[in-house]
């Protein structure tokens, strides 16, 4: 799961007088089988946006607002900042350890120091490992340092920093530190950091091992009693880099004891709240910008040492640094996603009904934590008996860290394989074992989601193909269901101004990481005011703006944030009717505003523009405020859908060709069509590059990573991507007053076990380990025909 207390779902929330609460009722659910449910909300609540509510800019293709900044250069991300725009600005540099594990015995700066137009040295030199949290403890001033206590524990770890004038300058200075360093045995494998004798990671630990809490439900014994199929299998999957197209970068700025950040981070809230408390100030001198950013993927989440680096440069050198990781850096040290060896056992009746399902699963995470898969095991079917193992294994390789959709691709590769294995074996359809097995819910509309996908694929096809055509080239069919928990909920606050002029502005601190969030917030107070949403400006990325938002991971941020915007936006429409009532002579609670023109409810012919209206404010601004108010907790339910793909496999080559992807998924209401099927665009992509390319390989006697750049790590490109059918199912929930869940990262949940799936099928044998790369197929077959 990725980190709860860094999405949003604050764990601090202030002690709230009971709120009175009221009955309402909404029409919701698909809208060819139209549900009326009664449920309970706060006083103040707005009324649910159900199947009845008449929408004129949400749910239409709203290009996003920002795009024409974008494509013309002009949005600025924090890589762009310059001399130009921070006079004295430096450039920040990071000296690394090309060691797995290591003591460092000397640090010397002074020849770095002496260099003109160095600014600003800094050694970490205490310590095992670098925190940086703590680096105001770890560091010191240099130039030197002798004896150092230091250990480094990976290849990438930060030794020393520099700030000079020029980005050449700044890496002419790291060469010219010296550094003896003294390795230590490593271990970068996690079958072999198991092993009792293993070098151990973490100094004060017994072993590399640390188990998770795990998950029981029912009686795992009696469940398999109960079985009358068992299969058993062994999966792995590889660790992944996240590569975002933007690397990780700060540009920090002191004035005074003020800190300001511009920074590519999910979170300007999360990042904030981590320098204050590292540098130990007030939250109200630390301001963290992010107006646009090249995309995170889990990996930005807080200050990390970019951010911690960037800010004690800047205040060493008393001049504005700006620290940005090349791609090398990146994939070293900025996150990774687990690797995992699961192995899982299910159990079902002769009809397909599952009885037991047991998975223990171990990966690693480098030196962090968190490589769980089974939690969405534990959700996708329903299962009466379970057990579910993980264990984290420490070893000396960059820290592991969220990405999109943490633990479930690996997760839904282990599960849905075992699945459709299991269908083999009962004699059964994939997709109708599936069926049998799904998750009573209310408003679920996953049956719509699995028919409407077998459909568009052909899936009552499937029979003609796999290993019997007499082509070499074999196709075959697959899917998997996604499923996402929704996180989505307080606390968020938006502030909506209107002044005389008729302009309208919507505020808060939440940041948009190129999924879209500030179109979002423009459409929701467009479609609540009743004005065009080209009217609306919308003002984010700014933690001094002091209107808390979550930050963006774990597919919460569009809905998180709609429901504060648009109780803003009423808020803000309410007091504008209460100046212009009198002129319409009628009373506020009469007033409607639709398609820019105000007036009395069935009374259209007297009405006021937009202009007309807010020109009777005066000089003083209407200030509206809204806040998410807690989500109706029956209806707090998971983003779901399904994924069928084709592919063909070349038995020459070994090569996989995904011919096309069908990608069903449901959001609740889908605020923009457009943005939905981007999101789903750029999770299949994912997931296909997930099924057959992409894997960090390391040098296991060296300890070091053997392809952290885009060339030896293969990303997909416009060479592999299949045809993708994105496919949006509606069913309104009466969760939130937006009738919306969140999307973000349930499109690559299971891309890689359908892909995975329908390749099997094509081969009529399965591989059980990820990238399906060529050589991969090639050995299987090889072996196949050996057997
Ligand atoms: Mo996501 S992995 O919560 O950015």
């Amino acid at each position: 799961m990725y980190p709860t207390n860094r999405a949003g779902r604050s764990t601090a929330r202030p002690p709230q007088e009971a709120p009175r609460r009221k009955r309402i009722k909404a029409k919701v659910g698909l809208a060819e089988k139209p549900q009326v449910v009664e449920i309970e909300v706060p006083d103040q609540e707005l009324p649910v946006w159900d199947l009845d509510a008449k929408l004129a800019v949400v749910g239409k293709r709203v290009p996003r607002i920002e795009g024409a900044e974008k494509v013309t250069g002009q949005a600025k991300y924090a890589l762009d900042y310059t001399p130009r725009d921070l006079p004295g600005l430096l450039y920040g540099k990071i000296l690394r350890s090309s060691f797995a594990h290591a003591r460092v015995e000397k640090i010397d700066a002074s020849k770095a120091q002496a260099l003109p137009g160095v600014k600003a040295v800094i050694l970490f030199d205490k310590g095992q490992g670098f925190d940086p949290s703590a680096i105001l403890e770890v560091m010191s001033d240099g130039p030197t340092s002798t004896p150092p206590d230091r250990v480094v524990i990976f290849e990438g770890e930060e030794i020393a920093a520099v700030a000079a004038e020029s980005e050449q300058l700044a890496e002419d200075a790291l060469r010219l530190i010296e550094v003896k360093f003294r390795r230590l045995p490593h271990v970068v494998d996690h079958e072999e950091a198991r092993q009792p004798n293993a070098p151990l990671v973490h100094r004060g630990t017994q072993s590399n091992v640390v188990a998770g809490e795990g998950q029981t439900r029912g009686d795992i014994e009696k469940g398999f009693k109960e079985a009358e199929v068992v299969i058993e299998r062994t999966l792995r999957v590889p660790v992944l880099l996240h590569n975002s197209p933007e690397c990780h970068v700060a540009v920090a700025k002191w004035e005074g004891k003020k800190l300001t950040v511009w920074a590519s981070t999910q979170g300007v809230n999360g990042f904030r709240d981590d320098l204050s408390k590292t540098f130990k100030m007030d939250k109200a001198d630390v301001r963290v910008i992010t107006q646009h950013m090249g995309g995170g993927f889990g990996s930005k989440f807080g200050m990390q040492s970019f951010g911690a680096i960037a800010t004690a440069l800047a205040q060493k050198a008393g001049a504005p640094v700006k620290l940005a990781y090349d791609r090398h850096e990146e994939n070293l040290a900025a996150g990774n996603r687990p690797d995992a060896t699961m192995w899982v056992r299910l159990g079902a009746k002769k009809d397909g009904t599952l009885t037991a399902l047991h998975c223990r699963s171990y990966g690693t995470a480098g030196f962090g934590r968190d490589a769980s898969v089974t939690p969405m095991m534990a959700i996708v079917y329903k299962c009466p008996n379970i057990r579910l193992e993980d264990s984290d294994v420490y070893t000396h390789a960059g820290q592991g860290m969220p990405m999109r959709a943490p633990g479930f691709p690996q997760g839904s590769f282990a599960i849905e394989s075992v699945m459709d294995e299991l269908a083999a074996e009962l004699k059964m359809d994939p997709l109708e074992l599936r069926r049998k097995n799904f998750v009573d819910q209310p408003l679920l509309a996953l049956d719509k989601m699995y028919a409407l996908g077998a459909e568009k694929i052909g899936w009552s096809h499937r029979n003609e193909l796999g290993p019997k055509t007499n082509s070499p080239i074999k196709r075959g069919l697959g899917m998997g269901t996604a499923v996402w928990p929704n996180y989505c909920g307080p606390p968020a606050v938006c502030r909506v101004t209107i002044s005389a002029d008729g302009s309208v502005e919507a505020a808060m601190a939440v940041q948009d990481i190129g999924t879209g969030t500030r179109t979002v917030v423009a459409m929701v107070a467009a479609e609540e005011l009743g004005v065009p949403v080209e009217s609306v400006k919308v003002n984010i990325g700014d933690t001094s703006l002091e209107l808390i938002a979550p930050d963006s991971g774990g597919s919460v941020t569009a809905l998180s944030i709609s429901p504060a915007v648009r109780a803003a936006a009423a808020d803000a429409k309410q007091q504008l009717f209460k100046k212009v009532a009198p002129a319409l002579k009628a009373q506020p609670g009469e007033l409607l505003c639709e398609g820019g023109k105000i007036f009395a409810r069935g009374k259209p012919a007297k009405s006021l523009t937009w202009q007309q209206a807010t020109a009777r404010l005066g000089a003083t601004p209407i200030a509206g405020r809204g806040e998410r108010l807690p989500n109706v907790e029956a209806y707090s339910l998971p983003l779901w859908g399904a994924q069928f793909a084709e592919v063909e496999v070349d038995t020459e080559t070994g090569q996989v060709r995904v011919l096309r992807m069908v990608a069903v998924h449901e959001a609740g209401r889908a605020l923009n069509p457009a943005m939905f099927e981007s999101q789903v665009y750029g999770g299949v992509m994912m997931g296909v590059g997930y099924a057959l390319l992409e894997r960090r390989t390391m040098d296991k006697p060296e300890g070091r990573v053997i392809n952290p750049n885009l060339e030896d790590y293969k990303m997909i490109s416009s060479e592999e991507l299949p045809e993708i059918e994105t496919v949006i199912v509606e069913p309104i929930t009466p969760m939130n007053n937006i009738g919306g869940k969140g999307l973000g990262e349930p499109p690559t949940v299971p891309t890689a076990a359908a892909i995975a799936n329908a390749v099997a099928h094509a081969l009529g044998m399965r591989i059980y380990e990820l990238p399906l790369s060529p050589d991969r197929i090639l050995d299987a077959l090889e072996a196949r025909k050996e057997a």
